[in-house]
């Protein structure tokens, strides 16, 4: 037999086999296809422009090959809608074939593309969506992001310790702000607290004017808030254009309300708020201090949040994982990203390896300004927190 037509007889078998099989879903060759889905759109924008600026910092760090195959986005924007969410999410499994799914800025996002990951067994990576519930919406997810319950029980237990006694807590009225509120109240009532009131404020384009001085009346101590990224400055404002600042009526959140991406155009109203969280962006890590100037050079001078180390750390996650696998998709990769420990630029980390939820240091943070900026600085640390929302 010559060898064309040996050649022949194995293309023929090899075309039986995917007959047989069906196509092959995840390709174990050529690039590795990442879906991004993301909110570039709508309300939520900035927070998908930085999970990308952060996953695509990795390469421009780590070089764009992980275990000898590229890494290529298909970056697709959901405009902040759930329906889009998952259209987009099934057209990357379907269409482009992606090997991974990651991104979901928002909560009902990551539910809504929860049984595309299930269903197509695409490993799939949550860079934002942060109530507690949503890593069971899924087996094929892992979170590098974080949770509201981890975020809320660090400033719920310095509070009391601080002359806060009274609380009224105001939150977004879904998923992440009920875990928040409830966890905050949990853990700041055990520590000697009392929630006076708990308020909830619309997700899209909220007035805070009404609740603001529905605050006012009850004079608690302090105000507790979680609003998601992005929503802080206007929130801000209206705090001290009411006057709350001056009744000497407190802020305490988490980190949310004082990300790093807009921190610095909220002005002195900002400073001395309190809150705990994953991140700052001075954290005095010499990895962080790298991370910071890379992300700056890369994104014209631009300040990194939380959202871009998440996005950061989902490919070094893959990263990781490809490398366990020797470049394998599907189940295997899913399995090499359980259990991963390495230092981010946020500190040490840990993938859970049952749950496949972070684990990490929830920081206490002041507002304060450093060389003319205001930075979220860093004064008390509560080390590898678990998610301590699972089973509210
Ligand atoms: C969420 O929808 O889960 C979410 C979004 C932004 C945040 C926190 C939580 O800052």
């Amino acid at each position: 037999m010559n060898f064309r037509y040996r050649l022949h007889g194995l293309v023929a078998i090899a075309g039986l086999l995917v007959l047989a099989t069906g196509a092959p879903a995840h390709a174990q060759t050529g690039p590795v296809k990442v879906g991004l889905v993301l909110s570039l759109t709508g309300p939520f924008a900035a927070t998908g422009k930085q999970i990308e600026a952060g996953a695509r910092l990795y390469l421009t760090r780590h070089g764009d090959t992980m275990a000898g195959r590229k890494i290529e986005f298909v970056v697709k924007d959901d405009g902040g809608l759930p329906d889009q969410a998952k259209r987009i999410a099934q057209e990357m499994v379907v269409n482009d074939k992606v090997d991974v799914l990651g991104g979901f800025v928002l909560t009902p996002l990551a539910l809504a593309v929860a049984p595309v990951a299930s269903q197509s067994k695409t490993p799939a990576i949550v860079m934002s969506a942060g109530t507690s519930s949503v890593i069971d919406a899924s087996p094929f997810f892992v979170r590098v992001s974080f949770t509201l319950p981890q975020n809320s029980v660090g400033v719920a237990e310095w509070a009391p310790r601080n002359g806060i006694k009274s609380v009224v807590t105001l939150v977004s009225d879904y998923g992440p702000g009920i875990d928040a509120e409830l966890s905050f109240k949990k853990r700041f009532e055990a520590s000697g607290g009392a929630v006076k009131e708990a308020i909830r404020v619309p997700v899209r384009n909220p007035d805070f004017s009404p609740f603001l001085q529905k605050v006012r009346d009850e004079k608690p101590d302090a105000v507790f808030v979680f609003l998601p990224a992005g929503v802080g400055t206007q929130f801000m404002k209206q705090f001290a254009s009411r006057g709350l600042d001056k009744a000497g009526i407190r802020l305490i959140g988490t980190g949310d309300v004082t990300e790093d991406d807009i921190l610095n155009d909220m002005g002195d109203v900002a400073l001395g708020v309190v809150t705990s969280h994953h991140y700052s962006a001075a954290h005095p890590s010499p990895e962080n201090q790298a991370f910071v100037e890379a992300f700056k050079k890369a994104n014209g001078g631009k300040r990194p949040n939380y959202m871009a180390v998440a996005g950061y750390d989902g490919m070094r996650v893959l990263s990781n994982a490809l490398k366990a696998t020797g470049g394998k998709g599907g189940e295997p990769l899913l399995n090499a990203m359980k259990g991963q420990s390495f230092d981010s630029p946020r500190g040490p980390v840990q993938i859970d390896a049952q749950t496949r939820d972070i684990v990490q240091n929830v920081y206490i943070r002041r507002v304060e300004r450093k060389e003319g900026e205001l930075y979220n600085v860093e004064f008390d640390v509560m080390k590898a927190v678990r998610d301590p929302g699972r089973g509210n």
